[in-house]
């Protein structure tokens, strides 16, 4: 079977990473969260105290990350690594969330993980989400999806993710960010967030996990 790039954009909390997760389990291919990259450089911005409206100091971090997805055999899944430490679990924390749109909207800051998104879809079969991934990292690829959701719905999705691992966070706190990020990410100038002209809809707010995969899995079959 021919393998082919799946790309999957939306807005925040729509349930793309849920569907990239099944569709690459289904059809045995990699699953690379490129939200993942753009929280680790904020993570790395935020520590070392980088002062991201400085081009040249944005130039000078951006030499000292390294970014790696790496398989963990107990979770089943692929974490990100920034500088050989794993920071999958970190990079998920509203601290991180309240600056990374801000520090994705920098041009070298793209132009660094998008460089590095290209060359992990080279050989294909993969399963890339995000928000430009079928507008400018892989104009070309063979299936776009884009995916949307009911505001409430995303909101409380990403509120019960948060919830549990930090039971302060209020619902106010996590829809603004939402909100936020959502309009930040769409009115950039580099890039921004929007539906690729032949991308398919997708709006999971009433429909299951398992049709929304069924339904993927449908555009696949006629692709391949
Ligand atoms: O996908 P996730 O919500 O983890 O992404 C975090 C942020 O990273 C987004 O709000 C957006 O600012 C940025 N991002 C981006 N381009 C991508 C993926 C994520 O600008 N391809």
């Amino acid at each position: 079977r021919k393998k082919i790039i799946i790309t999957i954009d939306g807005w925040s909390s729509c349930g793309k990473s849920t569907l990239a997760k099944q569709l690459a389990k289904e059809l045995n291919y990699v699953y690379i969260d490129s939200g993942a990259m753009y929280r680790a450089i904020t993570l790395y911005f935020l520590r070392n105290h980088v002062d991201w409206t400085d081009t040249q100091e944005v130039q000078k971090a951006l030499e000292d990350i390294q970014l790696e997805f790496r398989y963990n055999e107990n979770s089943l899944q692929s974490e990100m690594y920034l500088n050989d430490e794993n920071v999958e679990y970190v990079i998920r924390d509203l601290v991180v969330a309240e600056k990374v749109s801000e520090i994705a909207a920098i041009k070298d800051v793209r132009t660094f993980a998008v460089n590095q998104q290209q060359e992990m879809g080279r050989k294909k079969g993969i399963v890339m989400d995000g928000r430009d991934i079928g507008t400018v990292v892989f104009p070309k690829a063979e299936l776009k999806i884009f995916m949307t959701a009911d505001n409430k719905i995303r909101v409380e999705r990403r509120f019960k993710e948060l919830f549990e691992k930090n039971p302060n966070i209020t619902i106010e706190e996590v829809k603004n960010n939402l909100e936020m990020r959502d309009y930040i990410d769409s009115h950039r100038e580099v890039s921004p967030l929007r539906q690729a002209d032949d991308a398919r809809v997708l709006d999971n707010s009433k429909i299951g996990m398992d049709e929304q995969l069924k339904l993927a899995l449908s555009w696949v079959h006629e692709l391949i």
